[in-house]
């Protein structure tokens, strides 16, 4: 039991502890950095966040029978003092900086007889338009938006379901409110339609991602082909979110 053994059995921990080391090595090499190399692909924020607001533009029709069927009457009355600063709603209510709002829903645009509208929302009404479910609920999201040039100035309901609520409100307050569309047949109700859209743009956001590495790594010499690869993608994606902006801002 002298020195030597000591020296013996730190040489066989010392041995043991270089094996696994050497081993954890392997198996990094082996199976870790293969896996790893899989899932730390480059994957293109840009082009994935482009891909998910997109599909909320075409989200198909607004099912509004069955929306506005369960509208919220009360919440839309509370959503419409955001509006009396300017707009009666009750009958026979004055023109305040905006026209009388009683019985809109379904009344020709720019109606009011003695309301000075701007020129813009003669114009739009100028073509026999009346407000109607579809165009009340575009407008208010975005009044300047949508009739570029109205003196409305407020900068609109991005909450759909606060438009939905203050459309079932102002179609309330009319002698004979604008009947009610029938809800859509199941499959083209707007709700499946941005469920699938969704489930569309993960795909498509997802083939995005897996193009690239694809790419990439089939052609290893070839990196000049990588970013012409992937320029057209991150090109989409800055298109897409200059579009996607003021829209992306409507969903709040
Ligand atoms: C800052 C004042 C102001 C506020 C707040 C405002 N509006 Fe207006 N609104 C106007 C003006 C002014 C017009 C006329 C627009 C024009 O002639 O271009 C108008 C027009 C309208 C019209 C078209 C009326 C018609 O006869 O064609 C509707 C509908 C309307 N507003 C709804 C609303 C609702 C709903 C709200 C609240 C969520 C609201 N407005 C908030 C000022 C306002």
């Amino acid at each position: 039991m002298g020195d030597l053994f000591f020296n013996k059995v730190a040489g066989v921990i010392l041995a043991v502890a270089l094996f696994m080391m050497a081993l954890s090595e392997l198996t990094n090499i082996v199976f870790g950095r293969g896996v790893s190399a899989e899932l730390a692909y480059p994957v293109d924020l840009t082009a994935l966040q482009a891909a998910a607001p997109a599909p909320e533009e075409a989200s198909g029709p607004v099912d509004f029978g069955l929306l506005l069927a369960s509208a919220d009457l009360s919440a839309g009355e509370r959503t419409a003092r955001r509006c009396v600063a300017c707009h009666t709603f009750n009958q026979g209510g004055a023109n305040g900086t905006g026209p009388n709002l009683w019985g809109v829903m379904g009344r020709a645009v720019a109606g009011v007889a003695g309301f000075n509208y701007s020129s813009a929302m003669n114009a739009y009404g100028s073509g026999g338009s009346s407000w109607q479910f579809q165009n009340m609920y575009d407008y208010l999201e975005n009044p300047r938006g949508y009739v570029p040039g109205t003196s409305m100035s407020f900068a609109g309901l991005r909450d759909a379901q606060e438009r939905i609520n203050i459309i079932a409100y102002m179609r309330a307050q009319d002698d004979e409110p604008l009947p009610l569309p029938a809800p859509l047949a199941a499959g083209t109700a707007g709700e499946d339609m941005t469920a699938d859209a969704g489930v569309e743009a993960d795909m498509a956001g997802q083939d995005a991602a897996m193009e690239q590495p694809a790419n990439a790594g089939e052609m290893p010499g070839a990196e000049a082909g990588a970013p012409e690869a992937q320029e057209p993608v991150s090109d989409d994606g800055e298109a897409n979110e200059g579009e996607g902006g003021p829209d992306a801002g409507g969903g709040r």
